[in-house]
């Protein structure tokens, strides 16, 4: 998701006086479990190789096609390295969905003004389909609405037809683009409003 590109700025910035709530807490509050052995839940720090391996694999899959190898390096070197990814666990932002021992998707996020930003959102290719992403994005739903935000921005990069159709099918909004130059596709913004009492 090209959103994760203000992600490390924006976790540097908060400096928020309230400690963010324990990952260990915040995995118990928000586990859902289902029939197919797959645990979405709040990650912890054992976790930091299971995401890192995620964001490696998905990226090069995501993005080598639409954007190139040169994208998919930068944006592994910013985002995903131990210390951005340790940082967001250490915060609570980070979820993972768990299926055994393995880290099979990834959900990251935080306060960004009024809003909460969805910053990642990634299954492993071979994941895909079996509700992983949903249950992931209804976690990342909840947690905006125990933190109070009214709604959910996120990005995908132009010519990500998955993630359209997949934001588009969960009630997601285009709000406006980005244009990056450099001839790289396109950031989408897009919008879900959190109304009380709706359904994640
Ligand atoms: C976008 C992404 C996170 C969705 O994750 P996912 O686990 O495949 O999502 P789901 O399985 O919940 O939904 C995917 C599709 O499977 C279908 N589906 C969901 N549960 C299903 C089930 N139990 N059985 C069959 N199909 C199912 C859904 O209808 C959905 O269809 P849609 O894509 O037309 O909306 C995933 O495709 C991904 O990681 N893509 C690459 C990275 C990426 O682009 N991330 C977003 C960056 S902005």
């Amino acid at each position: 998701m090209i959103a994760a590109n203000r992600e490390d700025e924006l976790e540097a910035a908060d400096v928020s006086p309230t400690p963010d709530p324990d990952p260990t807490e915040s995995g118990t509050r928000s586990d859902t479990r289902s029939t197919d052995g797959v645990v979405v839940r709040g990650a912890v720090g054992d976790d930091l190789a299971g995401v890192l391996s995620v964001g490696h694999r998905t990226w090069l899959a995501t993005y080598e096609p639409i954007a190139g190898p040169e994208y998919v390096a930068m944006g592994l070197a910013k985002w995903w390295t131990s210390d951005v990814v340790t940082d967001s666990i250490r915060k609570g932002r980070t979820l993972v969905a768990v299926e055994g021992d393995e880290v099979v998707g990834v959900a990251t996020f935080g306060p960004r003004d009024e809003s909460c930003v969805l910053w990642k959102l990634y299954v492993l290719p071979d994941h895909h389909g079996h509700g992983i992403g949903s249950r992931l994005l209804k976690a990342v739903v909840e947690q905006a609405r125990e933190n109070e935000h009214p709604r959910i921005t996120l990005s995908y990069l132009e010519g990500n037809h998955q993630a359209a159709r997949f934001y588009a099918r969960h009630g997601f909004v285009e709000t406006h683009r980005e244009a990056p130059g450099s001839g790289l596709p396109e950031s989408v913004w897009m919008v879900r409003e959190l109304e009380a009492g709706e359904p994640a």
